[in-house]
């Protein structure tokens, strides 16, 4: 069983979807922490709602990024977690911390990385007027969404998506992705060469890993 703590800055819709899938008793990951650097977000709810330790390091109380991170990196130690899931946290972590976490840090991107990295990606979408979008989990670099990619999965834009229609559309995927990419990590079927992920034995096609089924 992997141990794993999520950071989170918002309303965690992600987060939700990794308490589901822990939730099965065959699912080889749990979750042994929430952090927020956010008071009051709906995703603090979520982890209370399901019994699950949380913290709040607010980065406003901090008055360097190196501590903020230092803080964060001492909760982890406590948790015993072995591995993070960023999702929708939307603070950049050092170098110092993420190389601290090298191929143990997830995150999720709403775009098919490396396009549109950032912020307000499915607005960038849509004015480049790309014909598919979608979703990436990945380790995390200490550059900007930039990491050795697990999973992706991919969606079709409609001639009349705004960005938000667009951004529900990724979302939902998100849901799929995001525990499926944990599963993998979890199972130890992941091995990161280089800047890029082999996937070993999993039961999984390459249909439905880039194009995932709910
Ligand atoms: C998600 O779309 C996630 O991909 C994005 O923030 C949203 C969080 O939603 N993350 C980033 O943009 C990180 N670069 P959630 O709080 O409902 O999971």
């Amino acid at each position: 069983m992997l141990d794993v703590a999520v950071l989170i800055s918002g309303s965690g819709t992600n987060l939700q979807a990794l308490i589901d899938a822990c939730a099965d008793d065959d699912f080889p990951a749990r979750i042994v922490l929430v952090i927020s650097n956010n008071p009051g977000v709906k995703g603090l709810e979520r982890a209370e709602k399901a019994g699950i330790p949380t913290k709040v390091i607010n980065h406003r109380d901090y008055d360097s990024r190196e501590s903020f991170d230092e803080q964060i990196h001492e909760a982890l130690k406590e948790s015993g977690a072995k591995l993070i899931c960023l999702a929708g946290f939307m603070r950049i972590l050092d170098a110092r911390f993420v190389n601290r976490w090298r191929n143990r840090m997830l995150n999720i991107h709403p775009s098919l990385l490396p396009s549109f990295k950032g912020l307000h990606t499915q607005e960038r979408a849509l004015e480049a007027g790309v014909r598919f979008t979608g979703c990436t989990v990945h380790f995390v670099n200490p550059e900007l969404d930039d990491g050795p990619i697990i999973t992706q999965a991919v969606i079709a834009i409609d001639p009349d998506d705004d960005p938000d229609t667009l951004a529900a559309k990724v979302l939902e995927k998100e849901h799929i992705i995001y525990p499926q990419a944990l599963k993998l990590v979890a199972e130890g079927r992941v091995r990161v060469v280089g800047n890029k992920v082999t996937i070993q034995g999993a039961d999984y096609s390459d249909e439905d890993i880039i194009n995932p089924k709910p």
